[in-house]
């Protein structure tokens, strides 16, 4: 007979197991490994993420700032709550004994040469789960005449990502003619949660980007964009998660500032402590000057 009887205190049957939820919108009927995943991308004390976007090269090569990874990039990791890239950079520059969360680029096969939106899936899941990978992104053209097509790459992805525990990031990506609009945004994101992604990206708008977060069952987390004086960047930041975003996945408006280093800690302040757009700055222009 085990020990238990003598024991009986040990398992102190008058209190009742606990049953915690689960911090991520959403995300609480998950399972385990998908849920852990989440909980090191997303930040659990503020529930939110500052996810630093490299992925860039996917479809535009050496872009400004994305030059020389290892010199640029390398240095920030510290700095942010996980790193947004494909897993060629993954495996050839970004050191293995860093421990933060890699999400992966899982979609490709367009350049900037030709239709952006002629993606295909790049990256088998299996993969993803070698690497380690807290999670996969993938493009979704809404409206696109490739709509289908990426649609589809997303829902593989999502099934594979659902036998695995990986988690998929659906990404709103808007064609050149395409309305950039909450109307637009809230019909594309409701519809890559619908079909199964754990979390969205999208772009911010100035108008009604409460009704896109409000309308998206799931986390979602803004896109940077192009470039914009840091104001203005640290602003938009602080609009988004003040309107319902889990947090940023941002990337020229970091690595193509002057100071790297500074604005993304500047970032960091307004998705973890609400910072204020003005006080932000000051954190960014007292940091600046080490780079
Ligand atoms: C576009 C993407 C990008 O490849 C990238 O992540 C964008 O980052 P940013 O616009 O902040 O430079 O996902 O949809």
């Amino acid at each position: 007979m085990p020990e238990a009887d003598k024991e009986g205190e040990r398992y102190q049957a008058d209190k009742p197991q606990a049953a915690p939820g689960f911090f991520l919108k959403g995300s609480h009927q998950l399972d385990w490994g998908m849920k852990n995943r989440l909980a090191r991308t997303f930040n659990p004390a503020s529930g939110r993420t500052v996810m630093l976007a490299i992925d860039h090269g996917y479809i535009q090569g050496p872009t400004t700032g994305l030059e020389r990874v290892d010199l640029s990039i390398v240095p920030l990791l510290p700095h942010c709550d996980a790193l947004f890239c494909t897993r060629g950079i993954l495996r050839s520059v970004i050191p293995a004994d860093s421990t933060k969360p890699m999400v992966l680029r899982a979609s490709g096969g367009a350049s900037i040469l030709k239709d952006l939106s002629n993606e295909q899936i790049a990256m088998d899941m299996e993969d993803a789960v070698r690497l380690n990978a807290a999670g996969v992104g993938v493009q979704i053209y809404i409206g696109s005449d490739y709509e289908t097509q990426t649609i589809h790459n997303m829902t593989r992805l999502v099934d594979a990502g659902l036998r695995f525990g990986i988690p998929v990031m659906g990404i709103t990506a808007v064609g050149k003619d395409m309305k950039r609009d909450a109307q637009y945004f809230r019909l594309a994101c409701r519809i890559i949660a619908e079909l199964g992604a754990q979390y969205v990206k999208t772009y911010y708008v100035e108008d009604g980007f409460e009704t896109v977060t409000a309308s998206c069952p799931v986390p979602i987390v803004m896109a940077g964009g192009k470039k914009l004086p840091e104001l203005d960047a640290l602003t938009m930041a602080y609009n988004a998660v003040s309107q319902g975003a889990a947090g940023v996945d941002m990337g020229r408006n970091i690595f193509q500032s002057d100071a790297p280093k500074a604005m993304i800690a500047a970032v960091n302040a307004v998705v973890h402590q609400n910072a204020k757009p003005k006080d932000a700055l000051e954190i960014y222009k007292t940091l600046k000057p080490k780079g």
